[in-house]
């Protein structure tokens, strides 16, 4: 081709190159809404920070629990097919002791934060905020960390002391 005939080719080339390439983009760069962030945005911390509103109580968490738990974790949370969620020998025992939520966890915090992203196992997210409370003041009553009347919600849960609170040894702390 000669550069007289090629240069008209190139610049039709160019010019509708871009919107041949949009056309088949996967269309990045669309702004999120906050009703999409909220539905993500469900972790809880250590102290409490980002639990919802609600509540929930022992006696509330065992009917809950009857219904969608014992096919896996056993009656009363004493194991079955999965995890015993209820005591647990000291770790300090022998090595291989199970880690559990009574002899284990740091945080109550967390115990909230796992059932509602991650039980029932077969169907994860389908809790509402007053099952997950209930459930978690059930499975700490069974543990015998809160008494059983004690309703859990934003502000009591994150003043629950497990009993390994103190149990870890930060590698570097100044890093934290
Ligand atoms: C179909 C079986 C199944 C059902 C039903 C189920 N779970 Fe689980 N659960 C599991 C499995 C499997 C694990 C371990 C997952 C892992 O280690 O990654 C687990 C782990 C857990 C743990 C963490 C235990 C630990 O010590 O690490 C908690 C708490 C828990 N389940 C609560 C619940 C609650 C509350 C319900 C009812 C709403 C429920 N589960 C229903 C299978 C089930």
């Amino acid at each position: 081709m000669s550069m007289r005939k090629f240069l008209p080719v190139l610049a039709l080339a160019l010019a509708i190159s871009p919107a041949a390439v949009f056309a088949d983009s996967p269309r990045l760069g669309q702004p999120i809404s906050e009703a999409d962030v909220k539905a993500w945005d469900i972790s809880v911390l250590p102290d409490g920070s980002n639990l919802p509103a609600g509540s929930g109580t022992s006696a509330m968490g065992a009917r809950i629990f009857a219904e969608k738990c014992t096919a896996c974790h056993g009656e009363g949370g004493k194991g079955g097919k999965n995890n015993e969620l209820v005591g647990g020998e000291p770790l300090s025992s022998r090595i291989e002791a199970t880690k559990t939520i009574a002899n284990f966890w740091q945080y109550s915090t967390t115990l909230f934060d796992y059932i509602r992203r991650a039980m029932p196992w077969p169907n994860p997210r389908t809790l509402s905020d007053d099952e997950v409370y209930a459930l978690t003041a059930y499975i700490l009553a069974l543990n015998k960390i809160i008494d059983e009347k004690a309703v859990m919600n934003a502000q009591t849960l994150p003043k629950v002391r497990m009993p390994n609170r103190d149990g870890f040894i930060i590698r570097f702390p100044d890093k934290i």
